[in-house]
């Protein structure tokens, strides 16, 4: 890739994007060749999918569709589920790649580029994320209305190398990354909904995993300006823009992340250091409870746009 120039690079991430939407659009109904929402389901989400109508309905494995990387994490399956919600033609990617399972970032978020030549105008991303704000608890919803791209500012950028003009500019300008007209619509669904679980609006720091944070990372997200902290959507969300399409992302925390200081020895041994550490089965489990709303809510704003 390195010797390529610009315009090449340009022909075959178009070109790619291409060859999997006419693979797509031959193994799925007519009816279903263009849909306008792409709702990408994160660690625990994969039932957001149950909200497509059943018929008619297509699924492709990642595994099947060229040029598609591979997700290689418990609680991703990795499939594209294609539907309706409500009456708006949609697609669900059930699994998604993340940039710690190894993939440069071209490929990661590559099914991206292809939502975008397939035509879908509105990207929904969901994922779990923990809390860093002292207010949230798990089970708690989180409507992102800013990021802080951690690899991102240190190089590591799902933008960096040649710019693809056909899909969006050099230079792109992320201060307004999340739309609020569908913000808005999810908070009006979760009141049509009469859902009790809290609905906070914040910051999500992107990291790059795979290790949970230390206390003192922690403390410097917190002081950074992040209410929660998560291992994907970032990625996603930039290339999106990039393309022109618009983006609701959604963070359901999974965990309240410990930002205490790591107790001293000399502070006496009734403090356990251990006590509210992550793990990736509580993770899974706090999604799979909230697992019922979040769909209602996705469903239900996507009915309304
Ligand atoms: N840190 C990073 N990613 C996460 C977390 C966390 O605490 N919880 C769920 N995804």
């Amino acid at each position: 890739m390195s010797e390529s120039s610009e315009s090449d690079i340009d022909t075959t991430l178009t070109e790619r994007a291409t060859v999997v939407v006419d693979y797509i659009r031959d193994r799925v109904p007519a009816e279903l060749h263009k849909p306008q929402v792409a709702v990408i389901c994160g660690s625990g989400l994969h039932h957001l999918a149950d909200a497509l109508t059943a018929s008619p309905q297509a699924e492709i494995a990642f595994s099947d569709l060229p040029y598609f990387p591979l997700t290689t994490v418990d609680g991703h399956a990795g499939k594209l589920v294609f539907g309706y919600f409500g009456h708006v033609p949609a697609v669900c990617m059930v699994g998604r790649i993340h940039f710690y399972e190894g993939n440069p970032f071209d490929i990661s978020v590559f099914p991206v580029r292809v939502f975008a030549v397939m035509g879908i105008k509105t990207l929904v991303v969901t994922n779990a994320a923990g809390g860093l704000n002292s207010d949230y608890r798990v089970g708690d919803l989180m409507v992102i209305n800013d990021h802080i791209n951690l690899p991102g500012l240190a190089g590591w950028h799902p933008l960096k190398g040649a710019n693809d003009p056909l899909f969006g500019p050099r230079f792109l300008a992320l201060s307004d990354a999340y739309d609020l007209d569908l913000r808005k619509k999810f908070f009006a669904a979760s009141a049509t909904l009469k859902l009790t679980r809290p609905v906070h609006e914040g910051v999500y720091v992107f990291v790059s995993g795979p290790t949970y944070e230390t206390r003192a990372e922690s403390r410097m997200l917190k002081l950074m300006g992040a209410d929660a902290v998560g291992m994907s959507t970032v990625p996603e969300i930039i290339i999106a823009r990039h393309s022109g399409l618009k983006v609701l992302a959604i963070s359901l925390i999974t965990n309240e992340v410990v930002t205490a200081p790591m107790p001293r020895v000399a502070d006496g041994l009734d403090l356990d250091p251990a006590a509210g550490k992550a793990n990736h089965e509580e993770v899974i489990e706090a999604a799979r409870l909230a697992g019922h709303d979040m769909r209602e809510l996705v469903l239900e704003t996507i009915k309304s746009l």
